[in-house]
């Protein structure tokens, strides 16, 4: 028996805008951070050139929406990126993707908090099977291996996370499946929670990327006038910088870490996972 249907909730209809932002979020151009670093299946494109620069994630006023945290959370479990243990049964599945703050810079050292059904639509309420924990790296990135969960009475099919940056509230939401028959008929149903899902081999690939409503003020800019500092030239927005790049800010020499052309807000003071100060 399951309560999460409980009390329908704004999801039951989506709005127009919540539909096309799903459709957007499926193809949209990755920020400029993902260039450099490993890129997530929707944002590959082979042989073609590299995306547009991104400098919103959002429209500015629309984080992740809240979803009831059902019948089923568990406090306290296990530190781990993979819920597959010897002898799991299920099709494999891997949800990747970012953590963003309302300024769409990364958020690194988020707490990431899974739980879902094993494949026959059943929770573990006795032990930690298919419960599990991580962080964000430094690039706001995380990445969960585990498997498509089974489907149960009155929902479609989800996968529940909580998602707490450091020092902020907890955002309590679930996952969804595009192309599930259920999403028509569950009343919570949320389509701005769809993941992006493809098929890999007999597994399934998911990306999905969470904006939390953290604070994040861009840098200043650029000085008009920055101090000298060898051996780098002085930072400048516009400019493509590649891994390595060494340049100066502020009276400072950093270290380019991903390669990405620089736009204003992403001073190297302000954007650790882009540069180092050496
Ligand atoms: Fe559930």
């Amino acid at each position: 028996m399951d309560d999460e249907t409980g009390t329908p909730a704004n999801g039951a209809h989506p709005s127009r805008k919540a539909v096309l932002r799903a459709a957007v979020a499926a193809s949209v151009a990755a920020p400029a951070l993902l260039m450099g670093v490993p890129a997530l299946a929707r944002t590959a494109r082979d042989g073609g050139p590299a995306p547009e620069l991104t400098p919103e994630c959002d429209d500015g006023d629309d984080p992740t929406p809240p979803q009831m945290e059902g019948p089923y959370f568990k406090p306290n479990s296990p530190r781990r990126t993979s819920l597959v243990e010897p002898g799991t049964v299920g099709t494999r599945l891997t949800v990747g993707g970012y953590v963003f703050g309302r300024a769409c810079l990364p958020v690194g050292g988020v707490l990431l908090d899974f739980w879902q059904a094993d494949h026959n639509g059943a929770y573990d309420n006795t032990g930690f099977r298919f419960r599990g924990h991580q962080f964000t790296d430094a690039t706001g990135k995380f990445a969960l291996t585990t498997i498509v969960p089974g489907l149960y009475p009155g929902r479609t099919r989800h996968i529940h996370v909580k998602v707490q940056a450091p020092g902020r509230p907890v955002l309590t939401t679930q996952l969804y499946f595009p192309g599930e028959p259920r999403n028509n008929t569950d009343p919570i149903f949320d389509a701005r929670l769809l993941m992006t899902v493809r098929d890999a081999g007999g597994a399934k690939e998911a990306s999905f990327d969470f904006v939390l409503d953290v604070p994040q003020t861009p840098g200043p800019g650029p000085d008009p006038t920055p101090t000298p500092t060898p051996p780098g030239q002085a930072w400048a927005a516009g400019t493509a910088y590649r891994t390595g790049d060494r340049v100066g800010y502020g009276g400072r020499t950093y270290t380019c870490l991903i390669s990405h052309t620089a736009i204003r807000g992403w001073e190297p003071p302000t954007t650790p996972a882009l540069w180092r100060a050496v």
